[in-house]
């Protein structure tokens, strides 16, 4: 009978936990903010630790109107789909880094986040551009980057390889 007891508690505080850290998950991702997800990006979660997006490791060619050099980085949430060939889910984040033709000067960074419910008609990306040191220079359901990448499955160009 006791032990009866104690096997239930167990199993009740494990579900306990597993919705702990899902919930964590979840409340970590920062709102379509610009200013709050430059914040994640660079402090809670920075993205220069995370993985590059599958087949593009390290600086490779870009064009434009991206930079003459790239570096695409992806969010665990984002390299698990690429790898998986999944779509992206909510949550998944891909961060460019725009280098200049010294493949040395960061001339500006371009995101694309999923949010769920943001923009149903734009794929539920949220789009922004930063100068390197993290000046906000466009950010929202901006224009020019929906209107070229809408061409793509996903609003994505670049494929896992
Ligand atoms: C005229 C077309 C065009 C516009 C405008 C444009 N992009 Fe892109 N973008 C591309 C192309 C092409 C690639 C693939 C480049 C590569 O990696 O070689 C790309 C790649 C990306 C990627 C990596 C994921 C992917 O789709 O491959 C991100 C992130 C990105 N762009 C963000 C942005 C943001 C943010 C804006 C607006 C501020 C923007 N882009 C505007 C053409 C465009």
């Amino acid at each position: 009978m006791k032990k009866g007891l104690i096997i239930e508690l167990c199993a009740i505080f494990a579900v306990l936990g597993i919705f702990a850290v899902l919930h964590a998950q979840d409340t970590d991702l920062p709102p379509a903010d610009a200013q709050q997800f430059w914040t994640y990006i660079t402090e809670t979660s920075p993205y220069t630790e995370w993985s590059f997006f599958p087949g593009h490791e390290g600086i490779y060619p870009g064009k434009s109107p991206h930079g003459a050099f790239l570096k695409l980085y992806g969010n665990p949430i984002a390299i698990e789909a690429a790898k998986a060939g999944k779509p992206m889910p909510n949550g998944a984040i891909l961060v460019k880094e725009n280098y200049g033709e010294d493949q040395q000067k960061l001339m500006a960074i371009t995101p694309m986040y999923k949010v769920q419910g943001y923009n149903p008609d734009g794929g539920d990306w949220f789009w922004a551009k930063y100068g390197p040191e993290g000046t906000v220079e466009d950010a929202g359901k901006i224009d020019g980057c929906i209107e070229c990448h809408k061409t793509q499955k996903d609003y994505i160009f670049s494929k896992a390889k």
